[in-house]
């Protein structure tokens, strides 16, 4: 009998193969700290929008390195979507950052996380609180047809220092009404209040300070938050998910996870130094 060899083109040959690897198809620089890319989906990978997975790069010493990320792109799109920070010395993103498209990436095709759907009890109105790149898991759900089949209106606030690092939101956002899958879906359910803390810009203030003010209600024309009808789901820095869980707590909602769902649930952007 003769043993059949694997079937490899010379490119590939070429390559050393990546263990999960996933080819990148697109990749934007927003600024000089922050960039997104799209990649090739697993065909076997299934999740909820709003999760994570790990992905990276192979490590000098040949092992996969590996860092948490959250899936950009909603459940339904054929692609997988990120949103990345470039820290200089970092040890992914200080490479990661450079990716062409052509380059692949390593994805452990294991999603989890808490900013999920089934994490909430049913209410009327959804607010998505973040910070920087905790935006990523809603650029997911503000595309799930879910999120406007089970609530009458969708809140995003979204909280950088500076006008340039919003820009990824406000295009996603942008993009929204023309989107022949949902636009009709999102209709005007979507309200999207961006500010910066740091530069001039039509909206300012923290995302705590303009919920504990009542700015956000008087700005949109709605009404103070209530557990009966208001949901949320967090996710920025550790001590943003801090004081956050306080304002909503105030309120009267309780923090819920996919064990035990309740009126919001949080999830870390990223872990701190030293933490
Ligand atoms: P690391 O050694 O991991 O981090 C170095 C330092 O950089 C950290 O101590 C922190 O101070 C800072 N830092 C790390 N990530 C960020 C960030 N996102 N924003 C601001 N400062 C940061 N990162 C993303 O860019 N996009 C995501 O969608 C994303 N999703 C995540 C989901 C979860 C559940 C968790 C726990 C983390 C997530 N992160 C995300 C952070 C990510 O896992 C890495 O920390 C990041 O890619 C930097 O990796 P690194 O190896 O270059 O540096
Ligand atoms: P500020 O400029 O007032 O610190 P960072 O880049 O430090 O992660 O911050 C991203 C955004 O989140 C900034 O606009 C920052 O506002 C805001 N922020 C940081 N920490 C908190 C917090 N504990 N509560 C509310 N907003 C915060």
């Amino acid at each position: 009998m003769t043993e059949l060899s694997p079937v490899t083109t010379p490119e590939a040959a070429a390559k050393p193969h990546l263990p999960d690897a996933q080819t990148v198809t697109a990749v934007t620089h927003w600024t000089d700290r922050l960039f997104s890319f799209r990649v090739t989906r697993p065909k076997s990978l299934r999740f909820r929008s709003g999760e994570f997975v790990m992905i990276g790069l192979l490590g000098d010493n040949g092992k996969p390195l590996l860092r948490a990320y959250s899936i950009a792109s909603p459940a339904w799109d054929e692609e997988l979507e990120f949103y990345s920070i470039k820290v200089p010395d970092g040890p992914l993103t200080s490479r990661l950052q450079h990716i062409k498209v052509g380059d692949e990436i390593i994805l452990r095709p294991k999603p989890v996380g808490t900013l999920v759907h089934d994490a909430l009890l049913p209410g009327s109105r959804l607010w998505f609180l973040a910070t920087g790149t905790g935006i990523a898991p809603f650029a997911s759900l503000m595309r799930e047809p879910e999120t406007y089949e089970k609530y009458d209106q969708v809140i995003m606030m979204h909280t950088c220092r500076e006008v340039a690092e919003l820009e990824y939101g406000r295009q996603l956002v942008e993009s929204l009404k023309d989107d022949p899958l949902i636009g009709e879906l999102v209709g005007d359910k979507l309200k999207y209040y961006p500010t910066t803390t740091r530069e001039p810009f039509a909206h300012m203030g923290r995302i705590t300070d303009n919920l504990t003010s009542g700015k956000v209600f008087a700005d949109l024309g709605l009404a103070p938050m209530d557990p009966e009808e208001d949901r949320a789901m967090v996710c920025g820095s550790l001590a943003f998910n801090h004081d956050v869980k306080a304002v909503l707590e105030g309120f009267g909602l309780r923090e819920g996870a996919n064990s035990e769902p309740l009126e919001y649930v949080v999830e870390k952007a990223f872990v701190g130094d030293g933490i």
